[in-house]
């Protein structure tokens, strides 16, 4: 008997039932009866506290097209990891001990960065464990897709496309703040799909003159309004020149907006003297049922990480390279974040059909 975990970790995104689907299908065609799949509940937690439950077949029935995840989630930051809880307990120790107890002979691990940097340390610890790449941000190094990114790009295009009609009638400036962390990849896809006008992205840091200029570059063009699509994590010139502490200091003596699209917006409102509204499509951008492409890539890679097993290949991320399922090592992931590259053709191409990236 074959004794699979599987837990997902950090944030939701579309698609972790998908995956979690794909992994059990596989292994029942593998193994028939012969396999036992435990589902971790809230992510390392639930390997922590050895809260789990063995998981049915009828589980993993009806839930290709269901948003969120069945198993529950939590974050568990790695940076604490080595911390004892507020009992004392060791978590690495006490996830090991659950590995161990449960006599598991794999753990699929459905995370993002900081839940991947866990995976690969259980890996070290001498687990067998497959990670799978979940997050809107798509910003898991060793993989080109995530699960979860094309079904945000979706709603956060939607968001853009749907504010076109209200700018248009009332000739304002709109900004459309988009999640994505500390990488602009959501912002970059889904302000071109939506038909952004000015796309600022953490990668590229903006000058405001340079957005303020764009937009009046459009008024002069007859346009009535403008549309900005804005990363949560885009930064100014002058702040990106900033040390991290520097920058801290910066922020606690200022006015503090309750996020960027707001400073933006109060900039351009007072350069230009004109009206400026912001959209936060904020948590809905991780809700609601996977798209039709990531419920095929979830399949496959749930798929794979189940052939993954089979075959006995521990410590990888099950990943897409060139439109194919792969894998690349944990260890070779781990800490890393996969950023938009400045110089990339995307970017190349945006500028040519006239998007302007504030830089
Ligand atoms: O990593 C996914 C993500 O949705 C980011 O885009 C966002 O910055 C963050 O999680 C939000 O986290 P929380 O759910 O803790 O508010």
């Amino acid at each position: 008997m074959k004794r699979i975990g599987m837990l997902t970790s950090g944030g939701d995104c579309q698609a972790l039932n998908a995956t979690m689907r794909g992994i059990a299908k596989g292994l029942y065609t593998i193994y028939g009866d012969e396999v036992e799949i435990i589902g971790f509940e809230d992510g390392y937690r639930g390997m922590i506290y050895a809260d789990y439950r063995i998981m049915q077949p009828s589980d993993f029935s009806g839930i290709l097209t269901v948003g969120g995840t069945m198993l529950g989630t939590s974050r568990t930051p790695f940076k604490y990891l080595d911390e004892p809880d507020e009992n004392g307990l060791d978590k690495v120790a006490s996830m090991v001990h659950t590995y161990r107890k449960l006599k598991l002979d794999a753990l699929c691990v459905l995370g993002g960065n900081g839940s991947l940097k866990t995976a690969n340390r259980l890996s070290q610890e001498g687990l067998n464990v497959i990670g799978l790449p979940k997050t809107i941000d798509n910003d898991t190094w060793g993989t080109d897709m995530t699960f979860g990114f094309q079904s945000a790009v979706d709603i956060a295009s939607k968001a853009i496309d749907d504010i076109h009609t209200t700018a248009a009638s009332h000739g304002r400036v709109f900004i459309v703040e988009v999640m994505g962390h500390k990488v602009g990849w959501l912002t970059l896809y889904a302000g071109i799909a939506g038909g952004a006008d000015i796309i600022l992205i953490p990668e590229i840091p903006y000058d405001i003159d340079k957005v303020t200029k764009a937009i009046e570059a459009r008024n002069k063009a007859g346009k009535r309004f403008s549309i900005l699509a804005v990363a949560e994590g885009a930064i100014s010139k002058e702040n990106a020149a900033l040390g991290k502490k520097e920058l801290k200091k910066k922020k606690e003596k200022g006015l503090v907006y309750p996020s960027v699209a707001y400073e933006i917006a109060a900039e351009i409102s007072e350069k230009l003297g004109s009206e400026v509204r912001v959209t936060v499509p904020g948590h809905t951008q991780r809700g609601g049922e996977p798209c039709p492409y990531d419920r095929v890539l979830s399949t496959r890679l749930g798929a794979e990480a189940a052939r993954l097993i089979e075959k006995g290949v521990f410590g990888v991320l099950v990943s897409v390279k060139n439109q194919e399922i792969s894998k690349t090592p944990l260890e070779e992931i781990a800490g890393k974040l996969k950023y938009v590259d400045p110089k990339a053709d995307i970017i190349r191409e945006a500028k040519l059909v006239g998007i302007c990236f504030g830089d």
